[in-house]
């Protein structure tokens, strides 16, 4: 199965350091992965190399009086080939709703992107049981009336809310469970991954998961070298 690994690299990085990150991950080969890298909008032209570009969010519209967004069809013109979608971190802080996201991922797919869409629980849902109840919701309301021939094309990200940036993850069953759960409920060929707390301790476990096909790493994606060894390993 092929091994994808989106680095997401959030609100981090001055113009230097980023030069910096850049001129170690140009150096990096990628053979064994499909890897994607998703800085801050600003330095997307700056990415160009052996791997694909992502974005970390957009609009779902391609063009008017919408100050401050950017749109798919100017991501797409900059060789961008990815959107990360509905992060918890933009839910919190933004109105983002499953509506906002299904016309997103609509847009997206549009412009001959591919979304990765981020669903999971809170902590108090998981241990109310209703962990799939949630994950069932997110991911019908946010795939609906998207053709069912696409559902191949796209990307959904288990990101548990709880384990993002917290260095607490689930069990790889419990993983596993609601991977197997996603593919179920939209195609077999669903593209399934699991971000919150990925690093270079936990990869060796994480990576046994059956029907996972990658991870998607904030924090650890930061530094060149734990993003080596991860990738590495896994
Ligand atoms: P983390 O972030 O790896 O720092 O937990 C994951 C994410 O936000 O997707």
């Amino acid at each position: 199965m092929e091994k994808i690994v989106v680095a997401n690299l959030k609100m981090n990085f001055t113009i230097d350091e980023m030069k910096d990150y850049l001129s170690e991950l140009n150096k990096m080969s990628f053979n064994k992965h499909h890897f994607i890298v998703c800085p801050t909008f600003i330095y997307l032209p700056l990415f160009n190399n052996n791997y694909f570009i992502g974005a970390q969010n957009c609009h779902y519209l391609d063009k008017g009086s919408f100050t401050g967004e950017v749109s798919p069809s100017q991501l797409k013109s900059i060789g961008v080939s990815y959107v990360i979608l509905g992060h918890s971190e933009r839910r919190k802080t933004s109105d983002e709703d499953n509506n906002i996201m299904n016309n997103k991922a609509k847009a997206v797919l549009t412009n001959k992107m591919i979304p990765i869409i981020c669903v999971g629980e809170t902590m108090k849902e998981r241990k109310n049981n209703k962990t799939l109840e949630r994950i069932k919701t997110q991911v019908y309301e946010i795939l609906k009336d998207i053709d069912k021939n696409n559902l191949e094309n796209i990307i959904i990200a288990y990101e548990p809310i709880w384990a993002i940036g917290t260095n607490i993850t689930p069990t790889n069953s419990e993983i596993e469970e609601v991977a197997t759960y996603i593919k179920q409920i939209t195609s077999i060929n669903t593209k399934v991954l699991y971000g919150g707390s990925v690093n270079s301790n936990n990869i060796k476990e994480l990576k046994l998961i059956k029907d996972l096909n990658g991870f998607l790493i904030g924090g650890s994606s930061l530094n060149i070298k734990e993003l080596t060894t991860i990738l590495d390993n896994y």
